[in-house]
This record gives C-alpha cells, sequence and structure tokens, in this order.
C-alpha cells in the first residue's frame, strides 16, 4: 500500500532565522511582496530592476535584525528552502540601528539613491505613527505565495505573538486592505491610517490579552 504524502502544513517546522538564510529569507520575500503597494511604490519602476532593489533592501533588513538580535523566525520546507519568515523587535519603537556599513553601501548601490530616499521618507511616516511602547513590533511576516492561504502565515504569527511568554500588545502596519480580516482573526483591530509615500496604511493594534483567534473557515 502506497504512504500518503505528508502535506505541506506537517513538513514545515517553524526554526530561528540564521544567518545563513538571509538569501533565501530576502528572496522569499520578494515573491511575497511582489505586489505591495508600499514596496512597489518605494522600489518603483521598471518591474526586473523592482525585484533586484527588493532583493538588497529585503537582505538589509534582515542583516540588521539578525545585528540587532531581534527575534526573527522562518518556515522551513523541503530542501532546506525558506518559505515563510516573520520578524519581531521587543524594543516597539526604535527602528534597527545596527547596521553592517560596507554591506549597506553596497546594497544602497544596487537600491539606487532615488529608492533609498523613498524608503528612508517611507520609514520616517512609519516611525512618526509608531505608538508608545511597549508593544512587541511585528515587522515583516510573508509567506511563499505557493503555499499561502495553508494556515501558514497564522502558525508564523500566532508563534511571534506567543514568543514573549508573557502577554504583550502588538502592533503592525500594513499597505494591503486584504490583510485587515487576516490581522482581525488574530486579534489586531484598526487603530487608525496615514499616508506614506502617497500610499495608504493601516495602523493595526492588539491588546495584551485576547479572546482566542477568531476560527477561519474549516478545510477539511
Ligand atoms: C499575509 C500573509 C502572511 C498570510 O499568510 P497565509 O499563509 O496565507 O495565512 P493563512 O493561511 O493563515 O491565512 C490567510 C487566509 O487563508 C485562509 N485559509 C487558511 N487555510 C486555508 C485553506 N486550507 N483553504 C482556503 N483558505 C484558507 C485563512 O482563513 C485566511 O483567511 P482570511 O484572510 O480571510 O483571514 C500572506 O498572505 C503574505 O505573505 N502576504 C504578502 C505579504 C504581506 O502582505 N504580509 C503582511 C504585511 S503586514
Amino acid at each position: 500500500m502506497k504512504a500518503a504524502t505528508p502535506s505541506v502544513e506537517t513538513t514545515l517546522g517553524i526554526e530561528r532565522l540564521a544567518w545563513h538564510d538571509e538569501r533565501a529569507a530576502a528572496a522569499m520575500l520578494v515573491r511575497a511582496f511582489a505586489q505591495d503597494p508600499l514596496v512597489k511604490a518605494i522600489c518603483g519602476q521598471p518591474e526586473e530592476r523592482r525585484s533586484e532593489k527588493m532583493w538588497w533592501s529585503f537582505r538589509m533588513s534582515l542583516r540588521a535584525h539578525c545585528l540587532s538580535l531581534e527575534p526573527a523566525w522562518i518556515l522551513r520546507g523541503e530542501n532546506h528552502a525558506v518559505m515563510g519568515v516573520v520578524l519581531v523587535s521587543l524594543t516597539g519603537g526604535r527602528l534597527s540601528g545596527a547596521s553592517d556599513f560596507l554591506f549597506s553601501l553596497r546594497s544602497l548601490w544596487h537600491i539606487g539613491w532615488a529608492a533609498a530616499q523613498r524608503g528612508v521618507e517611507a520609514a520616517r511616516a512609519i516611525a512618526r505613527h509608531l505608538p508608545a511602547p511597549p508593544f512587541l513590533y511585528v515587522r515583516t511576516l510573508g509567506v511563499d505565495p505557493a503555499i499561502q492561504h495553508r494556515c501558514l502565515g497564522s502558525k508564523l504569527l500566532t508563534h511571534a505573538l506567543n514568543s514573549l511568554g508573557t502577554p504583550s500588545p502588538a502592533y503592525l502596519e500594513t499597505a494591503v486592505e486584504s490583510n485587515l480580516r487576516f490581522y482581525s482573526r488574530h486579534g489586531f483591530r484598526c487603530i487608525g491610517t496615514f499616508s506614506a509615500i502617497g500610499v495608504p496604511v493601516w495602523r493595526l493594534w492588539r491588546p495584551a490579552r485576547v479572546e482566542a483567534p477568531i476560527p477561519g473557515p474549516s478545510f477539511g
């Protein structure tokens, strides 16, 4: 009798992001955020160049996150592929300070001056709208588009939200309106909007204690 093939949900494990995952994690985030309005506005046209700029930008932020020793997890798939990433910050309010100077220079060369300026302007708008700390800041959450809608984003987010061990409020922003439903299932509510380089951004807040996440439809 043929053994049942394990589903993608059971074969993927959550691991801490390690240095050597930087490239694979950045490549996965490029795929996940390909249609994100804010990322598109920052990286601009043409599309082929945009992917390269996104790759270097995600590498910079992953590296800064690792250097700052802030928590980050990945979903590891077959052949060690990175299928999901979540980056959180415990400081809640401070944007990553750590950087690798030579690597940053090299990245900026690939990203280009105009896109880098738009990135800085967007980051300033985001920083201006951060709530008062303390809170757990969900900086980045992405799942490979090939395996979205299988509860893996929920698994990563829940892991990150429970990572402190003690209840803590959490905050994030999104420029994708359809994400509001996903986050509301996890206890986030919209506390306002703002514009970052002309792109509408939703501010989402989750109190320290929430009722159990609202169950999604049953996928049997
Ligand atoms: C947002 C994101 C991380 C969600 O990841 P995901 O793995 O698709 O998340 P889930 O599968 O847990 O939930 C997504 C939806 O799929 C539904 N779903 C889950 N399993 C399903 C299944 N087997 N069949 C059909 N739908 C399913 C969930 O109910 C949920 O619906 P909702 O949006 O109405 O709440 C992912 O879409 C992504 O990477 N987007 C691009 C980057 C981005 O926008 N990140 C967030 C920026 S803050």
